[in-house]
């Protein structure tokens, strides 16, 4: 199972301190960027929130996939719903950093998910063939699907629900690009949920917000999974 911890923009220098004194598992933390050089050379893998769609350039404040690779990141995070909401990132976007990011190497984590009173298999199946276009090596893609109604609100779907959207999803890839991906499952994931969660059979893994940021709590999941 894989595990990724989305920091989000929740912590500040003393926290993360004081989650890399207390905390060496063997999951994936996407701090902010700002943060990154300390969270390197520990059991846990680091990756971006998000990458840019250019190579180097002139482009104030972004980070490219090169520059990230470097580092020595292993993940990115890619589409949001928070930059596809706030920063107003298009699927257009969003597919050309899906290919910047495959193309330097790095493990790309595409975020997709409805929200409230949309029809969930439209909206997933428009993300999927947009933000995919022109890909054509699947090997280091991850889907994390993410219902925005849960992002952040303590509420999640059934397992039925679920793991119907995770089969959908494996479906939709097979009919269009005859690939194999594997799925995450994020929103509001944490200690109390996550051994009710755990039971979806056909999960990889979850990315994990808000609870990543608590380490004891993040131990616990942990645990929970490693069972
Ligand atoms: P949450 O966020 O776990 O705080 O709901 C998940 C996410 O946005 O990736």
């Amino acid at each position: 199972m894989l595990i990724v911890g989305n920091l989000k923009m929740y912590m500040n220098y003393n926290a993360v301190k004081e989650l890399i004194d207390n905390f060496d598992e063997d999951v994936v933390l996407c701090p902010s960027a700002l943060f990154i050089p300390y969270f390197l050379n520990h059991k846990y893998k680091v990756g971006v929130q998000d990458i840019s769609m250019y190579d180097l350039g002139s482009h104030t404040g972004e980070i490219s996939a090169k520059q990230a690779k470097e580092m020595g990141v292993n993940y990115a995070i890619v589409g949001h719903s928070e930059r596809r909401k706030y920063n107003k990132e298009t699927d257009e976007e969003i597919n050309k950093k899906v290919i910047k990011g495959l193309e330097e190497g790095l493990n790309v984590i595409l975020c997709i998910g409805e929200n409230k009173g949309e029809d969930k298999e439209e909206v997933i199946t428009k993300q999927l063939l947009n933000d995919l276009k022109n890909v054509t090596n699947f090997d280091n893609l991850i889907i994390a699907y993410e219902p925005i109604w849960c992002i952040g609100t303590g509420i999640t779907p059934t397992n039925e629900q679920i793991e119907t959207t995770i089969s959908f999803i494996e479906t939709k890839i097979q009919e269009n690009f005859k690939k194999h991906v594997k799925v995450l499952y994020g929103g509001s994931v944490d200690k109390d949920n996550i051994n009710v969660l755990k039971k979806v059979n056909n999960l990889s893994g979850f990315l994990i917000g808000k609870a990543s940021t608590d380490y004891r709590q993040l131990k616990d999941i942990v645990a929970s999974l490693r069972d």
